[in-house]
């Protein structure tokens, strides 16, 4: 299955992200794709908020959706890209792609809402050439006792209010353990007040071994 429609959230998300774009989250997507290059899949990649982000030095991005109204807006936007973006259905647990057959795999606010992270993960190290980047800015589990409990809370009703994303998850525990070498990460609150379950962030890039 390919499509995972959620109306309401797609409704909601661009205007959502707008207002998280001004408050540094175009700073975020733009530092999360600096310096890519070849070949690129992007997992999840919503109504395209990243796609004016990548430099010429990027030949082509597939960009996985499986949102029908995401996959659409994303799709418009892919056609004013500044480099080549064909936006098709999909799922990140299941690709319908070649090993290794991209230089650059990137997962942006994703891992949260993926139904099995890990696997998800397994297959963006399948599709990614030995020695690829994997890129990647997800909101994590915090590091304060207090600040999991309250993520843990939130996360009973959270994924329900926000098309199945949680916000205690460990992805940056995950990532080196699914056969990546972290090279690079930034660990953030955004909102940098904290006020927020979904405050704890990652920036990175890892190493596909
Ligand atoms: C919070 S949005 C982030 C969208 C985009 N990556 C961004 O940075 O704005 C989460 C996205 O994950 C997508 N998603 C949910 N489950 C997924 C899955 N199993 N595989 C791939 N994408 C998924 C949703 O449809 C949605 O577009």
């Amino acid at each position: 299955m390919t499509d995972l429609s959620h109306p309401i959230f797609a409704r909601l998300y661009p205007r959502l992200d707008a207002a998280s774009a001004r408050a540094g989250g175009d700073a975020h997507r733009a530092e999360l794709l600096a310096g890519t290059s070849g070949r690129v899949l992007e997992v999840g990649a919503g109504h395209g908020a990243n796609f004016a982000h990548y430099p010429p030095e990027v030949t082509e991005v597939v960009a996985v959706e499986p949102e029908p109204r995401l996959r659409a807006e994303a799709g418009r936007v892919a056609a004013r890209a500044p480099v080549p973006v064909t936006v098709r259905p999909g799922v990140a647990e299941d690709l319908d792609l070649d090993d290794a057959s991209f230089d650059v795999a990137v997962a942006s606010l994703v891992l949260c809402s993926v139904r099995d992270p890990v696997r998800a993960l397994a297959e963006v190290r399948r599709v990614l050439r030995p020695g690829g980047e994997f890129r990647y800015y997800e909101h994590v589990r915090g590091r304060t006792p207090g600040k999991v409990r309250f993520q843990r809370c939130a996360d009973v009703v959270w994924p329900f209010l926000a098309a199945g994303c949680h916000v205690s998850r460990p992805t940056d525990e995950w990532i080196p353990g699914s056969g990546f070498t972290v090279r690079d990460e930034r660990r953030f609150e955004f909102p940098a007040s904290g006020a927020n379950p979904a405050s704890p962030h990652i920036i990175g890039v890892a190493i596909r071994d």
